[in-house]
């Protein structure tokens, strides 16, 4: 049966949900095959397995016909000079998402398996994510930068998605800031 009503509060400065659901932590270590330079990304396993981001959940449960939010919080840093990202994934059933920009700079990343899409997301952006199009949030910027999701909760998530097809381009740090460069 569907949860009853209740109020969830929003710290948007703490980038927070209340009450909180499950929290996930991904590591370096959860990371693997996704950045380019795979020496780097062992080196960096190897050198303390650093937390790359946080995905702290509402309590409204993952199935069909709830609405869930999440908020994801990404550290700054880079691999091999490509900017930590999350894993990226699919929704299986084509099902559409919303992102809203809380702290920090960052970028939504989308991909159809044709052409990609990059969005610039700062505090306030909605970044929209249409049906049919893999999604990855990439930390642009030199502090945390988080958003909130609210997505489908029958939406499910293919991460084997993006390991087949990928994402069709890739963050990098620069001198002047960031850049995506083709796939690789
Ligand atoms: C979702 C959202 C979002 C996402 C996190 C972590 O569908 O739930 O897109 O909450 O899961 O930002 O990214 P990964 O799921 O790709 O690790
Ligand atoms: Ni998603």
């Amino acid at each position: 049966p569907p949860v009853a009503p209740f109020a969830i509060s929003f710290d948007h400065e703490a980038a927070r949900l209340e009450p909180e659901g499950p929290t996930l932590t991904r590591r370096m270590s959860d990371l693997e095959g996704l950045f380019a330079d795979h020496e780097a990304w062992q080196a960096a396993v190897a050198d303390g397995d650093p937390v790359v981001y946080r995905v702290q959940s509402s309590p409204v449960p993952e199935v069909d016909r709830e609405l869930p939010q999440s908020i994801t919080t990404i550290e700054p840093g880079t691999t091999g000079g490509e900017l930590w990202m999350t894993k990226g994934h699919q929704h299986p059933n084509h099902q559409g998402e919303i992102y809203l920009g809380l702290h920090g700079a960052g970028g939504l990343l989308m991909y159809d398996g044709t052409r990609h899409e990059w969005i610039d997301m700062a505090p306030g952006t909605i970044g929209y994510i249409p049906p049919g199009w893999a999604h990855r949030s990439v930390n642009t910027g030199d502090e945390p930068y988080s958003f909130l999701a609210v997505y489908p909760g029958g939406a499910g998530h293919d991460y084997g998605w993006v390991l087949e097809h990928g994402m069709g381009a890739r963050a990098y740090r620069t001198a002047s800031g960031h850049e995506l460069r083709p796939w690789s």
